[in-house]
């Protein structure tokens, strides 16, 4: 594991001649991995596109190490400052409104005329943004459609030498991709359901319409590509919201009380607690989709908080599309 380094100084500087010149460095973050690029570099955005084989009508998210700086790029209106405030640095993405003046390659917001700004909280992120002095597009460091990395070595097995550095954090805390909300016009829109829920951004956005519409449906006009049915999906087939378990299965638990009588039992949190079960979803996934088992059955997990996350994560891993 080559491209693997640890987080010393000589190593972030390293990284900063990479993102200089246009390659694809992999940095932890509080949610997930990173896989980053200057995000003013049209060539270094593509390159993010072409290692993920991710479909080009999937815009992506700058990273950044202060409002002020998102500002030189995009409208941050009274409701966007209430949210950025209280929860950057933190697992929270907005979509606002993309500066005509902006630097940022029209390929990173996929042509549109807003764009995705999220400052990440974890200590590793912030060094390595503020030595790279630019914003950084980063969209999970994992082959598209497949399960986000919450590991340097998540990483590593699934772009392998593709990515010229990882540098290493360890274990992502959050676990989960952060909460999307789109506030680039008159109704405030959660596209992706995360860490932070509805509740705790209730009391900022008093007397404002809220909707959360993420979409299961592969139909639908995709408005975040987060809603693509089958976007988070390990290989071995899925079963969710299980009342029974076969012999010849996997069976994630959560909570105390667990059925008997699977192949291998992996507990996302025995105590029952969701943030426990979030951070553990995307490794016990990694771990079990390695087989032997004929299929992954998860018992249910509570609707509510950051459950409503991990259920979502879970129902676009269970679908397959025709
Ligand atoms: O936790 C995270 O958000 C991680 C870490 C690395 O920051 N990043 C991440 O990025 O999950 P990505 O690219 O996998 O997800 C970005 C989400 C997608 O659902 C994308 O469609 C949506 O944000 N998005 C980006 N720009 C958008 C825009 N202009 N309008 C609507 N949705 C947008
Ligand atoms: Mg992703």
């Amino acid at each position: 594991m080559q491209c693997i380094f640890q987080p010393s100084d000589e190593n972030i500087d390293r990284a900063r001649q990479l993102i200089e010149s246009g390659s694809l460095v992999a940095f932890p973050t509080e949610t997930v991995y990173g896989l980053g690029a200057d995000a003013t570099n049209d060539h270094a955005v593509a390159q993010v596109f072409a290692v993920k084989g991710r479909p080009k009508f999937n815009p992506l998210i700058s990273h950044f190490t202060s409002i002020e700086d998102i500002q030189k790029h995009a409208d941050l209106d009274k409701k966007a400052l209430l949210l950025a405030e209280k929860f950057w640095p933190g697992p929270m993405t907005l979509i606002v409104r993309k500066k005509e003046t902006s630097t940022i390659s029209k390929l990173a917001s996929a042509g549109l005329p807003t764009i995705a700004v999220r400052i990440p909280k974890h200590s590793l992120a912030q060094q390595f943004l503020k030595t790279v002095k630019r914003p950084i597009v980063a969209p999970s460091a994992n082959k598209s459609g497949f399960l986000s990395p919450t590991q340097a070595n998540h990483v590593y097995q699934s772009l392998g030498d593709r990515v010229d550095m990882i540098l290493d954090g360890g274990e992502c805390h959050i676990g989960l991709e952060s909460t999307v909300i789109d506030l680039s016009s008159d109704k405030i829109n959660i596209l992706r359901p995360g860490a932070i829920t509805i509740e705790d951004i209730m009391p900022y956005i008093e007397n404002m319409d809220i909707s959360f519409t993420p979409k299961f449906s592969s139909h639908e006009k995709i408005k975040s590509p987060g809603q693509l049915t089958q976007h988070y999906s390990p290989e071995l087939p899925l079963r969710i919201n299980v009342d029974n378990v076969f012999p010849t299965e996997a069976l994630i638990a959560f909570g105390p009380k667990i059925y008997s009588g699977a192949q291998k039992t992996v507990n996302l949190s025995e105590t029952g607690d969701l943030v426990e079960a979030a951070a553990n979803l995307f490794s016990v996934l990694h771990s079990l989709d390695k087989g032997p088992y004929r299929s992954i059955a998860v018992m249910p997990i509570p609707n509510e908080g950051i459950g409503i996350a991990i259920n979502d994560r879970l129902m676009r891993a269970a679908h397959k599309d025709e």
